[in-house]
């Protein structure tokens, strides 16, 4: 059996950078009929770790986040969407394991780490964000899924969820199963860069295009995007290395982009070779990234907009997708009860 979980905080709107970083790839998973089963889970639970007095901003983009999944391709008859605070037993199963893992493990991820220090928390930790690996650690055992499309950022939760899994079925009996993260496969899609050339787009550094951007608002934010800071001339010899156009390039465009927008070239090596030796303005190569993104954000943002003309039956299927999931996590937890000897009333 090759079952996928996978999931995302509903923050904030999907952006580019989610969209090349895992959205195309759990899509084109989706479409292979390889896969016995797919879950995608709106993580609003582990959203509300760092978000408690902010309940609004979690809530109102659960629906967001479903349309975005959907305008990309994501295809509930395929892969079960669902909402992570509506499987209880996701936390009953998040309790057993806490006691599978040492406070000196927790802190020792680097992920989360990470997050304290970029949230500021310094010693005020929501203890619910600190363990929230654990509670990752449910989310993916629940389902026994082996497959887990993530970014590179959620391998320490991957490397947790293996550990809880060993502890358990060494201590107790064989019942969980351990996964497997799934990198996207190259290093442009790992993590693009924002509009600005910062390391990643981020809602808070306003660096982002949204895949619910207007046309309008694409070209906009394509024209602010920075570039090769010491190109100033169109005739001096450009970087397209370290250049957030060129990143976007790279993680865009196709061949026959060219012949479709710029037939000047016949591939992006040309492009590159004569902004290299100058002569190639920035201004030509944003018009250029302006087309292909508008190419390809046009069918999304067209199919959100059907889409979100009825939210009460995107919420139908979150409803269905959760009670399906919740079935699956019921025997999950069944099984864990059982093995641990705490099914007292099991005749
Ligand atoms: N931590 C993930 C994120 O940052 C969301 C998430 C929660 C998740 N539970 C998961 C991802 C289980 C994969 C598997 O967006």
């Amino acid at each position: 059996m090759d079952i996928i979980l996978t999931g995302d905080r509903p923050t904030g709107r999907l952006h580019l950078g989610h969209y090349v970083g895992s959205l195309k790839r759990r899509v084109e998973m989706q479409n292979s009929g390889k896969y016995d089963k797919i879950y995608i889970m709106i993580a609003d639970a582990q959203a509300l770790t760092d978000n408690a007095d902010n309940i609004d901003k979690v809530r109102n983009n659960i629906a967001e986040v479903a349309l975005d999944y959907m305008s990309c391709g994501i295809d509930p008859k395929k892969a079960t969407i669902f909402i992570q605070s509506q499987i209880p037993e996701l936390f009953e199963l998040t309790a057993y394991y806490m006691n599978l893992v040492t406070v000196s493990r927790v802190q020792r991820n680097p992920t989360v780490k990470n997050e304290i220090q970029m949230r500021g928390f310094k010693q005020s930790i929501p203890v619910g964000f600190f363990t929230y690996p654990i509670s990752q650690a449910a989310d993916i055992t629940a389902f026994k899924a082996n497959i887990v499309p993530v970014g590179e950022d959620q391998l320490p939760m991957l490397e947790q969820t293996r550990e809880i899994v060993r502890s358990f079925n060494t201590i107790y009996k064989e019942v969980l199963v351990e996964p497997q993260a799934v990198l996207p496969d190259n290093a442009v899609c790992s993590r693009l860069p924002g509009l600005d050339g910062a390391a990643k787009m981020s809602k808070s550094l306003g660096n982002c295009i949204y895949l619910a951007d207007s046309a309008n608002d694409i070209k906009k934010k394509v024209q602010s995007m920075f570039t090769d800071q010491t190109h100033l001339h169109i005739e001096d010899h450009g970087h397209t290395e370290n250049n957030p156009v060129f990143i976007y390039l790279d993680a865009f465009c196709k061949d026959e982009h060219f012949a479709a927008f710029l037939p000047t070239y016949a591939n992006l090596d040309e492009m590159k070779a004569h902004y290299r030796r100058g002569g190639l303005g920035d201004g030509t190569v944003k018009k250029f990234l302006n087309e292909i993104l508008q190419n390809e954000l046009k069918p999304i943002r067209e199919r959100r907009e059907m889409l979100a003309q009825d939210v009460g039956e995107v919420f139908n299927i979150l409803r269905q997708g959760s009670l399906a999931s919740k079935a699956v996590a019921e025997q999950t937890l069944a099984e864990v009860k059982s093995a641990m000897g705490i099914n007292y009333f099991k005749k």
